[in-house]
């Protein structure tokens, strides 16, 4: 697959304050790409950096091939879910995304086609004469990604779409994402939930204090820094613990050589990307 983007070696210092340090990696087409990482490691700055919003201190970023962010091209085919909701309070949803619609140059049938079926996208199709004041936290950030999917870019960027939303508008919105990426968009998609990581993502990035610390899957982050697998189980009232790389090879052992009828339960916890965290940085990935 052919890159998305390319990120060459990108640094940012705010005054004399280090915020990126020679940061490099590919994003890919049709991929959805995790940035994951804690509270201030620079998820936010980067997609900036990526989006024209900032300019780097130092590096390059090529997008699409061969356009800088700012160009209009890189700018035509970018949608931005930005961290900080970007909606009229007064307005309604419709009203928000037609607005937003105009700005990217959509009008006519061509704007109410778009704007229906973003609304539809993120399930607000029967909220959309709502004005967004009344809205819960979860219904803004799908309007906000309804916004940034309107003129269907080929480059996502959801940053931290899920914060402070209810468990049914997470689900929606993780639904939304997925159904992008099987249309085709390539998705930048910056957290600090490994769960949703280990869902959507495709392949990640784990960032702390401006740097790069790791990019594989999320089964070869596992497999290279995670734990191994804990098998619990119990057996003549005892509760036994062992760990093991192969879980199956284990509890096929267990099977066949002791009583199994004597087992009354047995559970498997796989490694988590918090480990994986944990044994690279040697700190939580959560802060609270
Ligand atoms: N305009 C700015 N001026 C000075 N420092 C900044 C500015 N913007 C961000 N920072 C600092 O840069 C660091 C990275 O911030 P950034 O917002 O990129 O992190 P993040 O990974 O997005 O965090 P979060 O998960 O909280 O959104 C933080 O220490 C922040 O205080
Ligand atoms: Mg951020």
């Amino acid at each position: 697959m052919p890159d998305i983007l390319i990120l060459d070696q990108i640094s940012k210092q705010f005054d004399q304050t280090s915020v990126i340090n020679h940061l490099s990696f590919e994003v890919e087409e049709g991929e959805i790409f995790g940035l994951l990482g804690p509270n201030g490691a620079g998820k936010t700055t980067l997609v900036n950096i990526i989006t024209g919003l900032l300019d780097a201190s130092a590096g390059a970023v090529t997008l699409f091939g061969n356009y800088a962010p700012g160009d209009a091209y890189a700018r035509a085919n970018i949608g931005l879910a930005s961290q900080s909701l970007a909606l009229y309070e007064d307005l309604t949803a419709i009203e928000n995304l037609q607005f937003f619609g105009r700005m990217q140059g959509l009008t006519g049938g061509n704007l109410d086609a778009a704007v229906k079926q973003a609304l539809a996208g993120v399930g607000l199709t029967d909220k959309a004469d709502q004005r967004v004041k009344h809205f819960s936290g979860g219904m803004k950030r799908r309007l906000n990604l309804a916004v940034a999917i309107l003129h269907q870019p080929k480059l996502l960027i959801l940053d931290e779409p899920t914060v402070g939303v209810d468990p049914q508008s997470r689900n929606a919105i993780m639904e939304s994402i997925l159904h992008l990426r099987d249309q085709g968009h390539t998705i930048i998609y910056t957290t600090h939930y490994m769960e949703e990581v280990e869902k959507l993502c495709d392949r990640v990035a784990i960032m702390d204090k401006g740097q790069l610390i790791a990019l594989d899957s999320v089964n070869g982050l596992l497999q290279a820094h995670g734990d191994n697998y804990h098998i619990r189980y119990s057996q003549d009232n005892q509760i036994h613990n062992t760990e093991t790389d192969n879980p199956l090879a284990t509890i096929r052992e267990l099977l066949e050589s002791e009583q199994p009828a004597d087992i009354s339960s047995l559970s498997v916890q796989s490694p988590t990307l918090e480990q994986v965290f944990l044994n690279l940085t040697g700190h939580q990935l959560r802060d609270g």
